[in-house]
């Protein structure tokens, strides 16, 4: 196909290469006609790879995107190896538990699926093929506002109650109406996303699309997402500006569902979002789609965990690839781990056979990773199991010893 010839040669001159890992890239070009089976596939890079070639450039574009030159999203990333993990031995580790309760919700994994808008563009099935593998494997899920389908039918498809991610819009009215869709739907939980008030850089996606020979409008219909059905969405904008922190006691006016900040990178914001009574927290650079030249999310963890000791759960994103990376967060006092583009590498390579795939390979690794560390459980996994280059982390009360 031109246009992948086209992609790769882009690749091949972009900082997004670091993204990707060493083998992935020599394996890339026939990995996806060779792997035709899931249970092949033995990282979530190979999955990647995969998935570059079965996704069109510019929705691969989409998927992959950072803002500016990337330097966040690759922040995400890079900044796991500044941590070690602490491995203590001779521990009966022959019974392990994987399964975590953060705010009512019980899942057989702490790993999360975390929101990404318009899955139909990653493949046919859609949030339909994520919702019945998180449903299959029993992982929690968090649908985006930009979901390609109703909510209803991914709750249907689930199963099991799951959280709506909001867009705020600009209209506190539309808000409403999502907030209440979303709750008759069965959601029990709202993330609000707060980290897009002055919009957003994405470069590499508009490279990548320029490499697509594709007509756009024949996917981009016009047509608004399902979630704003009945909605005048002309002049409205996804974000506000104008949010400050009153927010949450407003949303929790109109909703009995549980409020979670996601977007937060500061300990003091952490703190801000305690007093104001959010229930939880997502630490999130937004796939490092959010504010350029920031930290590692991983690295944000430490102060947040002491701002908020212990009084509410924290959730964090941002680069989970390996089981090792989903433990260090757990060490330092994350509750959960949210992944966003791993599964959507699977969904698009091979739909919900792909994401169940992934979802079994970062268990089997976080698996493998607390064995060979001495912990069994998740809640036996602390912060004297990692090091943050040799040094003791900053420490303050897991929120999951309130749980
Ligand atoms: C949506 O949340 C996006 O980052 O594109």
């Amino acid at each position: 196909m031109t246009y992948r010839r086209e992609f790769l040669k882009f690749l091949a001159a972009s900082p997004l290469l670091s993204e990707f890992s060493a083998f992935a890239q020599e394996v890339e070009e026939t990995l996806g006609e060779r792997l035709t089976d899931p249970s092949e596939v033995i990282n979530v890079f190979e999955m990647e790879a995969i998935a570059r070639e079965k996704i069109p450039p510019a929705h691969f574009g989409y998927l992959s995107t950072g803002v500016d030159d990337d330097l966040t999203l690759r922040a995400n990333r890079a900044g796991f190896s500044r941590f070690q993990i602490r491995p203590r031995r001779l521990v009966d580790v022959s019974e392990p538990d994987i399964s975590v309760n953060v705010l009512g919700t019980q899942a057989s994994s702490p790993i999360f699926i975390c929101p990404v808008g318009s899955q139909g563009a990653y493949h046919a099935e859609a949030e339909l093929g994520t919702a019945r593998a998180a449903a299959v494997k029993g992982h929690h899920m968090i649908l985006s506002t930009q979901s390609s389908t109703a909510i209803e039918r991914v709750a249907e498809a689930k199963g099991e109650p799951i959280w709506f991610q909001l867009y705020p819009t600009d209209r506190w009215e539309y808000t409403v109406a999502m907030l209440q869709r979303a709750e008759a739907a069965g959601c029990t939980a709202v993330c609000l996303t707060i980290d897009l008030p002055g919009g957003r850089n994405t470069e590499t996606q508009s490279v990548m699309t320029r490499t697509d020979s594709r007509v756009c409008s024949s996917c981009h219909t016009g047509r608004a997402k399902p979630i704003f059905d009945g909605l005048d969405m002309r002049g409205v904008g996804l974000n506000n500006p104008a949010l400050t922190w009153s927010v949450i006691g407003r949303m929790k006016e109109v909703t009995e569902m549980k409020v979670l900040i996601k977007g937060i990178e500061v300990g003091a914001d952490a703190a801000l979002a305690v007093q104001y009574g959010a229930d939880g927290i997502v630490v999130s650079n937004h796939g490092g789609r959010a504010t350029e030249t920031g930290r590692g999310t991983i690295e944000c963890l430490p102060e947040i965990v002491a701002a908020v000791n212990g009084r509410i759960p924290i959730i964090i994103d941002g680069g989970f690839r390996r089981g090792t990376d989903v433990y260090k967060a757990l060490a330092m006092g994350a509750s959960a781990v949210g992944i966003g583009r791993p599964y959507c590498w699977g969904l698009g390579a091979f739909g919900q056979a792909g994401v169940e795939r992934v979802l079994d390979l970062l268990n089997r690794e976080l698996l493998i990773t607390m064995g060979g560390s001495g912990t069994p459980t998740i809640d036996s996994i602390g912060p004297d199991y990692v090091l943050d280059n040799g040094q003791r982390v900053m420490r303050g009360r897991l929120g999951r010893e309130l749980l």
